[in-house]
């Protein structure tokens, strides 16, 4: 065979060994883990050569573990999909009890663990969200719901908002509002958008039933000029994500999901990030006491141990796939290792009451962000809703995001840099400082992570531009 080598650098030579000469029983240094991985992998959404990668050997609870021994809080439950915490040993068991049975079956067959989380989603998805199309990720439960909702309805108009983001794949990424999404458009055909009920730059009212009484009568005229009968579904995240963690306002869920069935169009609630306990309840929906026609779910799940991804369906809409074909699939659909992880990821999740918990935290994590938000001139907002949090940061006195839309500010960079060496990882994404730690954190984990964000919020306070403010507020 060819050897596709090209002659290594000296540099290079020096700390990425060949595949064969590693042992496992010692395992690879920090330095060569990121050498190989920079040299041989592409990162997502990122340049190769700008990404300063975390190398991790090992993680337990909250904590992740470098190969020198070096230790970081997970302030972000990895992609705010942690839920549980890491290395659970009900979890890793039950992963390897199916691989010893059954580790594979094709998507045709039945098994007891496709049977036995079935009937576990059932009894614990609210409403009669009680039939289950399982996929590898939340991309592909957006894709093929929006096949559920297109086939269901014979409509093909999907409405979604700008603050979204809902997957990478094709039909994903063109249901997401934020920059992701531009690099490949034009995208999926028959997607309209629509701004949020808390627009980026102004608003559609003061109180919270005023913007949501105004948002819904935009809306509603949109719906109008897009015909409703050519309309299949609304998707939205319950509660944005990434996008800034944005709970909607008073009333928003119950008008929408009323608007939407006056005009026979689905609400498609997208749980992959909200879902699982995050906002301090399983479901974020049950917040707002509606049920979605769909709903899809993805991360929480399995806590992330194994990729898995489903889509719930209502009772008529899984009446309708009795008599007409459901035209989606995928040679890992209901892949037995997912399944079995995701169940016990669930019992682990209810059994050890974290959706409790991470109500309870919320309320500590919220006592600290207020406190912060007194010290630090910096900060603009923080918003958080059970453990799905971020702080929110400005630049100067007239209220500026610190970061346009889109944008970067260099501070950003360093302040990463300064809580990752002071042993927090946690996401900065533009203008915000994501708090979404592993939902089994207790105060004095909080107190140790808050303290080590307040540390590294001075360096952003030093950037402030009205040196007339003073730092405590
Ligand atoms: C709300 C939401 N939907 C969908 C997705 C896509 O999930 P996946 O990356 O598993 O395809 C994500 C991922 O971050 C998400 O946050």
């Amino acid at each position: 065979m060819r050897n596709k080598e090209t002659p290594m650098t000296s540099d290079t030579r020096s700390t990425t060994p060949a595949a064969s000469s590693l042992s496992p029983a010692l395992g690879m240094s920090s330095q060569q883990m990121i050498d190989a991985c920079l040299k041989h992998t592409l990162f997502s959404w990122s340049a190769t050569g700008k990404v300063t990668p975390i190398p991790v050997a090992r993680a337990e609870g909250i904590y992740l573990y470098g190969p020198e021994g070096q230790r970081w809080i997970d302030f972000n439950s990895q992609l705010m999909s942690v839920n549980i915490g890491h290395g659970h040993p009900k979890v890793i068991k039950a992963i390897q009890d199916q691989a010893a049975t059954l580790a594979y079956a094709y998507p045709g067959m039945v098994t007891e663990i496709r049977a036995r989380l079935s009937l576990r989603l059932a009894e614990i998805v609210p409403g009669d969200l009680n039939t289950f199309f399982y996929t590898l990720g939340g991309a592909e439960a957006n894709e093929n719901a929006i096949k559920a909702a297109r086939l269901f309805t014979k409509r093909h108009k999907i409405l979604v908002r700008y603050r979204s983001y809902h997957g990478a794949t094709h039909g994903a990424i063109t249901l997401t509002g934020d920059p992701r999404r531009w690099p490949t458009e034009p995208g999926m055909p028959g997607v309209v958008r629509v701004m949020d009920p808390r627009p980026y730059n102004y608003s559609f009212g003061n109180s919270e039933e005023e913007i949501t009484a105004n948002n819904l009568r935009y809306l509603a005229e949109v719906i109008e000029y897009e015909g409703p009968g050519n309309i299949a579904a609304m998707f939205i995240e319950t509660v944005t994500g990434t996008n800034g963690i944005l709970p909607p306002p008073k009333g928003y869920l119950q008008g929408l999901k009323k608007l939407l069935s006056s005009h026979g169009i689905l609400l498609v609630c997208d749980e992959v990030m909200c879902g699982f306990g995050r906002t301090g309840k399983l479901f974020a929906f049950e917040h707002g006491g509606i049920v979605p026609d769909i709903c899809t779910m993805a991360k929480g799940l399995t806590s992330s141990y194994l990729p898995l991804g489903v889509m719930a369906v209502s009772d008529p809409i899984a009446q309708h796939f009795r008599d007409s074909v459901f035209s989606g699939g995928l040679t890992y659909n209901a892949h037995p290792m997912c399944l079995a992880s995701a169940l016990a990821a669930v019992n682990v999740l209810l059994e050890e009451g974290m959706v409790e918990n991470s109500a309870r935290m919320g309320d500590v994590m919220r006592t600290h962000m207020e406190a912060l938000a007194k010290k630090h001139r910096c900060i603009m907002e923080h918003r958080n809703i059970g453990l799905f949090g971020t702080i929110e940061l400005r630049k100067n006195a007239a209220g500026d995001r610190l970061v346009p839309y889109a944008g970067s500010h260099p501070v950003m960079a360093k302040l990463g840099a300064f809580l990752r060496d002071n042993g927090l990882f946690t996401l900065l994404q533009w203008s915000t400082v994501m708090c979404n730690p592993p939902l089994c954190i207790d105060e004095a984990q909080l107190a140790e992570s808050f303290a080590i964000i307040d540390r590294g919020l001075n360096l952003v306070d030093e950037v402030f531009e009205d040196e007339t403010l003073p730092v405590e507020r």
